[in-house]
């Protein structure tokens, strides 16, 4: 892979500057040292020192770590607390005046949401989902656009107690009833539309699908955020208007205390089997996670304008939109639109007008945005910017460049996060004002974060080796099963190979001489397409769901802007079509898989053949499929393939 290749050849460092280090909240390497080290020598107590510190307890824990039922890890396990408290009312006595949120709607038009008004629209939201009957407990799954009313209903199910699910906006009626199902949700909250790059997206009328496909019987309410004027085509007897169901209620909601480990949310992600994983976070643990991160990694300063520019919808959104910077008191921008709409000067305009000082986004975006005009930043003042950062992918030193001169003007800090739905916060970052950066590496972990590099039989490779990237502890923000299934928690990550001690990132990884570490890709067969997270399974079952195909095979191959590409290999039960036929049925294919899945998951390149590559004994040679998909040569021993023949096929028929 290009990319890897010139990521390798990197070295250059960029230190924190003198400025930076003196101000920071871990200033220098004695300061990120000696957080090690209180880890090292007391693991439980630093955590504990941390919980108590950063978090607002109803009642303090007394216990900290219980591993009695591992790898079903107990954080806090005695503490009780509310995320929401934590969020919005302790912040109220000090600074109810401060903005919570800045939201720039699509068209431009931007709203400040101060922490009392935040506190009040969730206290009121929250009471409107209790009038419904809502409970500890019970799942609501939420299909909203970016906007205020998103992190409204995030918090007000954290308020009374409810476990959100939510679901990204662009995910398909299928993908949405199959998440409702296996969560059992009695509650969907949804917007009658959304609005993104000038386009309004169907919202309430897919749930309308979604429930229509049966198996979401759990269902009983759907509250409707109305967010533009187009009146909904159907109306069921179960839905309410966000506006009727909150303009009675009190602004004042108690709050459910919760116990630690109480789950907080469910957000489901694609692994390398099967159906998405229901990844299940806590309550104590996971906020600890967002908080301690939003201090170290971002450095965080009260005078701070923070902009994250995911969506809720993954985890990025999660923790750190809804929940890390306003449990740590921020004013952030939140975000409804699109990059590049009205043009693609969009990013750079907002931080200007808002003054931003951190920015976290994509390395996608970063690419693509470099493409759309490497000169724009400069056409505008983001002289507010003093830290930046990347996540969901490795970034590529070319990439790393331009966003470190271009946008962050050389003087900024770049932390490149690598960390995962199921980590709940990052793991391994620089701490911007100790640790020297590196382009194209996420370098060390963060104190308290055990991360270590292994072999098939878990033992630690040397520098410069690749392998298996493990967390050696349990960390307090870490998932705790997969909703519904254990054993595939522990069969997936705490397998049985390393007896059930390492966590399984399913990335690999190496280090340098320096001991940074390089993220190479995934172990397992997920892709990596734009920052977001796809199972070539999901893909390939999608597609062989099709009346027309008999076989399917999804690779990825190297992207210039989207990271990965998703390559379909597709056998017809009828024969292999050619010409404006081929071109036909693959565009019904691309269509079908956006309404199986959603539009990012559908093929950027589907091949046809007689056949797959397979073995003697049926087994699909992958390997193969991914040389062909790059549009390499075969230089591999091809000795054990039954129908070699059909290599140049599969070859020759890129659509
Ligand atoms: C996978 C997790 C974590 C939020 C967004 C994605 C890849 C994530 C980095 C990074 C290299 C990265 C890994 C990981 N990844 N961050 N900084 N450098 N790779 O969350 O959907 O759970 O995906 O994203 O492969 O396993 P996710």
């Amino acid at each position: 892979m290009s990319t890897i290749d010139s990521v390798l050849k990197e070295n250059r460092l960029f230190p924190p500057s003198e400025d930076f280090r003196v101000k920071a909240n871990v200033s220098g390497m004695e300061g990120y040292n000696a957080l090690c080290e209180q880890a090292n020598n007391d693991y439980e107590g630093f955590w504990a020192d941390l919980g108590r510190e950063l978090v607002s307890w109803k009642q303090p824990f007394t216990k900290v770590l219980n591993s009695t039922e591992a790898p079903f890890y107990k954080w806090f396990e005695d503490g009780t607390l509310n995320v929401s408290y934590n969020c919005l009312d302790r912040h109220l006595a000090g600074s109810g005046d401060k903005p919570a949120i800045i939201f720039e709607a699509d068209d431009g038009t931007s709203t400040p949401v101060t922490y009392r008004e935040l506190h009040q629209r969730v206290c009121q939201f929250a009471n409107g989902l209790r009038s419904l009957g809502v409970k500890k407990g019970d799942r609501v799954v939420v299909y909203m656009p970016m906007g205020v009313e998103a992190v409204v209903a995030m918090q007000a199910c954290a308020r009374i107690g409810a476990i959100h699910s939510v679901v990204f906006g662009g995910f398909s009626a299928k993908s949405l009833q199959e998440r409702i199902g296996d969560a059992r949700a009695s509650l969907v909250i949804t917007a009658n539309e959304g609005l993104r790059g000038g386009k309004s997206v169907p919202l309430q009328a897919v749930v309308d699908d979604a429930l229509a496909l049966g198996g979401c019987e759990s269902i009983q309410h759907i509250v409707v955020f109305q967010r533009t004027q187009t009146a909904p085509a159907q109306w069921d007897a179960r839905n309410v208007w966000w506006h009727e169901l909150t303009a009675q209620q009190p602004t004042e909601c108690e709050p459910e205390w919760m116990n630690a480990e109480d789950p907080l949310f469910i957000l489901y992600t694609s692994g390398s089997t099967g159906k998405p994983k229901g990844i299940q976070h806590s309550s104590g643990g996971y906020l600890l996670g967002t908080l301690v991160t939003m201090k170290w990694v971002f450095d965080y300063k009260p005078d701070d304008v923070f902009w994250c520019t995911a969506d809720v919808g993954w985890i990025t959104g999660h923790s750190y939109v809804c929940y890390g910077p306003l449990a740590i008191g921020a004013t952030q921008v939140v975000f409804e639109g699109i990059p590049t709409y009205p043009d693609a000067n969009r990013f750079w305009s907002m931080i200007a007008r808002h003054k931003v000082t951190t920015f976290y986004t994509a390395p996608t975006a970063i690419r693509s945005l470099i493409k759309l005009g490497a000169d724009l930043p400069g056409q505008h003042d983001l002289s507010s910017l003093r830290l930046l950062g990347t996540v969901g992918e490795p970034i590529n030193p070319e990439a790393w460049i331009w966003y470190h001169e271009v946008v962050g003007g050389g003087r900024c800090p770049i932390v490149d996060t690598w960390w995962q739905t199921e980590t709940g916060a990052h793991m391994i970052a620089p701490l911007p004002g100790a640790v020297a950066t590196k382009p194209g590496s996420c370098t060390l972990p963060l104190p308290g974060i055990l991360a270590d590099i292994v072999d098939e039989s878990g033992a630690p490779v040397e520098p410069g080796k690749g392998g298996a990237l493990v967390i050696k502890k349990p960390w307090p923000s870490m998932v705790r099963t997969i909703w519904g299934d254990p054993d595939r928690f522990k069969k997936t990550y705490f397998p049985e190979e390393f007896n059930g001690q390492l966590y399984l990132a399913g990335d690999s990884a190496h280090t340098d001489e320096n001991g940074y570490i390089w993220i190479m890709g995934r172990i397992d067969d997920v892709l990596n397409v734009s920052g977001h997270r796809l199972g070539t399974m999901e893909i390939e079952s999608a597609l062989v769901a099709n009346p027309l195909v008999a076989e399917a095979a999804v690779v990825g191959r190297p992207h210039e802007i989207k990271g990965e590409a998703v390559v379909a290999f597709v056998v017809l039960k009828q024969n292999r079509p050619e010409g404006e036929d081929a071109k036909r049925i693959a565009r019904e294919l691309r269509e079908w898989v956006a309404h199986e899945i959603g539009k990012i998951a559908q093929p950027d390149e589907i091949r046809f053949g007689e056949n797959l590559p397979k073995t003697r004994s049926g087994k699909i040679m992958r390997r193969l499929l991914r040389v062909i998909a790059k549009g390499e040569e075969i230089t591999q021993d091809v000795s054990t393939l039954e129908n070699p023949a059909i290599l140049e096929q599969l070859r020759v028929s890129a659509l």
